[in-house]
């Protein structure tokens, strides 16, 4: 917990799998001035995720977890969460699935991130999925995490066109850039209720 001129910033944690180009953004936003919310906190899965590395650059503790014991894992994190006062789970291209033990302890307090318009295109390669349904729109969700996969209460989302000569990789760009401005509002509004 900091405490800036009488503001109290709420200590998040991000997990990651990959590259973490959302971590990278909400890093960005939480460093602003007015920022409500402080990034303590970086969980990965996978040793060589690409995002590690700027849990480096602007030192903020990070832990790996390689869940090879699934439940050992998880207790672990628990302890992370606890030791850093967390009060917030984003989930940021993480591909690990949590526990129900773990989702009910932290209940209420995990969201996560996802590359379409939810409820439609749950799990992966939403953007060829939608492509090849010739959907007009894709889009991002953010949403509480629950125990069946990105099917928990949406928070916010955003629509973004399907052009005719559109690909997976040009649309993801796209929504990408959504998902930058999209995540760090969904947090603000899931601290401001907590
Ligand atoms: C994003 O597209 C997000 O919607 C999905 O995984 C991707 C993570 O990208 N859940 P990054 O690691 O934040 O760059």
């Amino acid at each position: 917990m900091t405490r800036l001129i009488g503001v109290r910033k709420k200590n998040i944690a991000i997990f990651i799998s990959g590259r973490g180009s959302n971590l990278k953004n909400l890093i960005k936003i939480s460093r602003k001035k007015k920022s409500i919310f402080n990034i303590s906190l970086v969980v990965s899965n996978n040793l060589k995720a690409k995002g590690l590395t700027l849990a480096k650059k602007y030192k903020i503790a990070k832990k790996i977890f390689d869940y090879n014991n699934l439940v050992y894992s998880e207790i672990k994190i628990l302890d992370e969460l606890d030791k850093y006062k967390i009060e917030l789970i984003c989930l940021a291209g993480f591909m690990k699935i949590l526990t129900k033990n773990f989702i009910v302890k932290f209940n209420g307090k995990i969201i996560n991130m996802h590359p379409s318009l939810l409820p439609k295109y749950k799990g992966l390669n939403t953007h060829q999925r939608a492509i090849d349904n010739n959907e007009k729109f894709a889009g991002c969700t953010v949403h509480f995490v629950n125990s069946k996969l990105d099917s928990g209460k949406i928070i916010i989302q955003k629509k973004v066109r399907i052009f005719k000569n559109d690909n997976s990789e040009k649309l993801a760009k796209r929504v990408l850039k959504q998902e930058h401005i999209l995540y760090p509002k969904a947090v603000k509004k899931v601290l401001s209720n907590l």
